[in-house]
């Protein structure tokens, strides 16, 4: 009996194997597996074994039929395709499918920009590999100022045919330089990109990240349009109910410099109301004198802030890391 069954298995196996499309698996199903099929059939026959012998032989034909059916449904789903089948339905519903979406980082710039260009800026960029000359030295920051430490980077190799020391930038500050070289004011221009900085990577830094630079300069540009332009732009983008406001700090490119800091009635960012949020101030004379233009003439404002930061409080994300790590879920929030 058993060896009948490993009979029985091994020839309905090989039909199956040859069986080429779908009406054949079915032809091959209704043989041996359908109700009068042969494996049935067979299995029947068990019943009326000597009951010493039934025990043994139930557990060979479960197997095989656990066997056999495994290696039908393996095979039928080869079959399933489109071509072996009517088409479906074609009154059902649509199917929706999942197009990809912007990052949430470019999201954020988009935004950013899109309140810029209406006030009239224009959009610059610049490399992220540049030179200590554009990311420091023209910015008045030598190479002995301690405002360098803040913002220790990656150095690169120059390439063959130039000299100086290349990096990865650490400020989009760059762009202000570039553009200041090869335009001459009226200036009004904004500048997103990627800085790089040797920071330990937690919560809220990372050794990559975005800032947007703004830079203005004409005549008679005054602290009061740094000030409007601000106060308009986190209205816009936060909420009319945010408030700002200017402190005192230092950065080397700009004198007077300060930090700025947002708070929305009602809402504190870990326990403080006030949240950091850009540096801005007036553009310092000998950033002038770097780049040829006269300092008597023309005055200008700058800032720079962070669009990681600007995201994470749009839509309340409490760490930075899972803005990189690419995941999904996370991602696909943001539509
Ligand atoms: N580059 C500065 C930083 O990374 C931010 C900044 C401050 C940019 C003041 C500016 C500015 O243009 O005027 O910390």
């Amino acid at each position: 009996m058993i060896e009948e069954l490993k009979q029985l298995k091994d020839q309905a196996l090989a039909e199956l194997s040859a069986a080429a499309n779908g009406d054949a698996v079915e032809a091959w199903r209704i043989k041996y597996l359908s109700r009068q099929g042969l494996l049935p059939v067979f299995l029947e026959k068990i019943k009326s074994l000597p009951k010493e012998q039934r025990p043994e032989a139930g557990k060979v034909s479960n197997q095989t039929k656990q066997e056999i059916t495994d290696a039908f449904e393996a095979k039928k789903d080869q079959f399933t395709g489109a071509a072996n089948h009517a088409p479906e339905d074609p009154t059902l519903p649509g199917r929706q499918i999942d197009w990809a979406t912007q990052h949430v980082v470019n999201q954020t710039i988009d935004r950013i920009v899109q309140i810029f260009r209406r006030m009239g800026f224009a959009l610059a960029t610049g490399p992220e590999i540049d030179t200590e000359f554009y990311n420091f030295d023209a910015l008045n920051t030598p190479a002995d100022h301690p405002a360098r430490n803040e913002q220790d980077t990656f150095y690169v190799d120059a390439p063959a045919d130039k000299t100086g020391r290349y990096l990865l930038r650490t400020q989009t500050s760059t762009v202000q330089i570039r553009t200041m070289q090869t335009q001459k004011p009226p200036i009004k221009i904004i500048a997103p990109g990627r800085c790089y900085r040797r920071d330990e990577i937690d919560a809220t830094h990372g050794v990559f990240f975005h800032q947007i630079e703004g830079l203005v300069v004409d005549e008679s540009i005054t602290l009061a349009d740094l000030k409007g332009t601000m106060e308009y732009f986190f209205k816009e983008f936060i909420g009319a109910d945010t408030r700002v406001r200017f402190r005192p700090h230092f950065f080397p490119f700009t004198e007077p410099s300060f930090e700025i800091d947002m708070a929305r009635s009602g809402a504190t960012v870990k326990g403080k109301e006030w949240l950091e949020i850009a540096g801005c101030g007036m553009v310092d004379p000998n950033v002038f004198d770097n780049v040829n233009i006269d300092s008597k003439r023309y005055t200008g404002f700058a800032f720079g802030m962070g669009v990681e930061r600007l995201a994470m409080l749009q839509h309340g994300i409490n760490d930075l890391r899972l803005i990189y790590e690419n995941d999904i879920r996370f991602l696909s929030q943001f539509k």
